[in-house]
């Protein structure tokens, strides 16, 4: 990227570098080259009004390709994940076929250079064809541009099996990423609760997520892989991750948009929409992972966009495929429902959707000189509905479908690229 120009006058937030205020952005060759006040150049954005955060990063998204592509392309998801503001996102690898090869690696790449729209890294299979038998070729699978491994959708077969996951994962030099299920008590289609009883739908117990969460922080301090457990959803697993973490420094962990927002009330709908896994909990769980995230003990947020076919989510909760989009109500539904309702600060939403999980994935998720011109433009002030026909992914699973949001994305750049504009801003970058 050549060109130079200045965002001019947005409220700069950046909770990594202590930015905090009115502030003007210079943008050449794709970087951040200066920050401060009066800036000027020959092209020029004015985002007075506006605020302007380090571009959010997404650790955990399902882009369906290879094999369902009729459910979301690498070209749609990049679309919608740009929508929401974010310039980096990890694909997991539960396609069909799974991810489990240097060769199916190094394809997935080769598309994502030709068709996405933000930075998209691989996360490959931890085991063959996700199976919880063999190990996957981890060494090979980092050479072939893997960034991480997971057996995402699926809770891990054994623990056995699982420790030397990490064992191998550590000596190839990749991170782990595990969805934290033990599906010898994940048996339900919903939370295992007072709604589930009397709506009649069986029913998970919590317990399903925090025996397999405290088994792979056991195994996390053992072995000394750099393990991330993702979408935390009830408040034992993520005061077991908050204890390990305190003794472990290569344990992370992240909780979802729709954990933090919604409750298993919505069970009471009986509608397919709300199947999730992990499930949506009680509004106590709701509560304590928020506070989780608050003070850090949760590092960041992650979505989990989950697209799905409406054959496979217009059905009794029982029978719907699990997962809900994720990328284009993040900021949104977490703005209007943690940070407006004084729950979580405005900057603490800012580090846990950038600063953190951008140092996490490497060197990202700042605004300072020197750093990739990945940024977002947010309006705090407009208020919108969310409506099917908006949505830029392939598929329409979001649960927050007809609800009102405060704060809209209005303009992402990545490498100094404008990848979503909203502003008609037409910079020609
Ligand atoms: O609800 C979910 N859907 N949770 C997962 O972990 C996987 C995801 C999917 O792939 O649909």
């Amino acid at each position: 990227m050549s060109g130079e120009f200045v965002i001019r006058g947005a409220r700069v937030l950046d909770p990594a570098t202590g930015l905090d205020g009115e502030l003007d952005v210079r943008v050449t060759g794709g970087r951040i080259s200066e920050v401060g006040p009066g800036l000027s150049g020959v092209r020029e954005l004015d985002a007075a009004g506006l605020h302007l955060f380090p571009g959010f990063v997404d650790v955990h998204a399902h882009w369906r390709t290879p094999g369902r592509e009729d459910e979301e392309t690498i070209e749609s998801g990049s679309a919608a994940a740009a929508a929401g503001g974010f310039t980096s996102v990890v694909m997991m690898p539960n396609t069909e076929p799974v991810i489990d090869s240097p060769a199916l690696v190094s394809g997935l790449l080769r598309r994502v250079e030709r068709e996405s729209r933000v930075r998209a890294y691989v996360a490959a299979a931890l085991h063959e064809g996700l199976r919880g038998e063999r190990l996957t070729e981890m060494q090979l699978l980092r050479e072939a541009g893997a960034f991480a491994v997971s057996d995402d959708g699926l809770g891990t077969a054994s623990a056995g099996v699982l420790r030397n996951g990490m064992l191998y994962a550590r000596s190839a030099g990749l991170p782990v990423i595990l969805h934290c299920e033990d599906h010898t008590l994940a048996t339900g289609a919903v939370h295992d609760g007072a709604v589930a009883a009397l709506a009649g739908v069986p029913g998970s117990p919590a317990s399903a997520e925090d025996v397999a969460t405290a088994t792979a922080l056991v195994l996390a301090a053992e072995t000394g892989a750099r393990v991330h457990i993702t979408h935390v959803s009830t408040a034992l697993s993520a005061a077991l991750v908050g204890w390990f973490k305190d003794r472990n420094p290569n344990i992370t962990g992240d909780t979802t948009p729709h954990h933090l927002t919604l409750t298993d009330e919505l069970v009471g709908t009986l509608d397919g929409m709300y199947r999730v896994n992990p499930p949506l909990r009680p509004e106590e769980d709701r509560l304590l992972v928020g506070e989780a995230l608050a003070d850090g003990t949760l590092d960041f947020v992650a979505t989990d966009h989950a697209p799905h076919a409406p054959e496979e989510k217009e059905l009794p909760l029982q029978e719907a495929s699990p997962g809900f989009l994720g990328h284009e109500t993040a900021f949104a539904a977490l703005y209007t429902e943690l940070v407006l309702e004084g729950r979580l600060p405005l900057a603490r939403l800012v580090q846990a959707m950038s600063c953190a999980p951008g140092r996490w994935i490497g060197e990202q998720g700042r605004i300072e000189p020197g750093a990739p011109a990945d940024l977002v433009l947010v309006d705090l002030s407009e208020e919108w509905e969310v409506r099917p026909g908006e949505l830029l992914s392939r598929s329409r699973n979001t649960p927050y479908l007809g609800r009102r949001l405060t704060g809209r994305i209005t303009g992402t750049f990545v490498g100094g690229e404008m990848v979503h504009d909203r502003m008609g801003a037409k910079l020609g970058l």
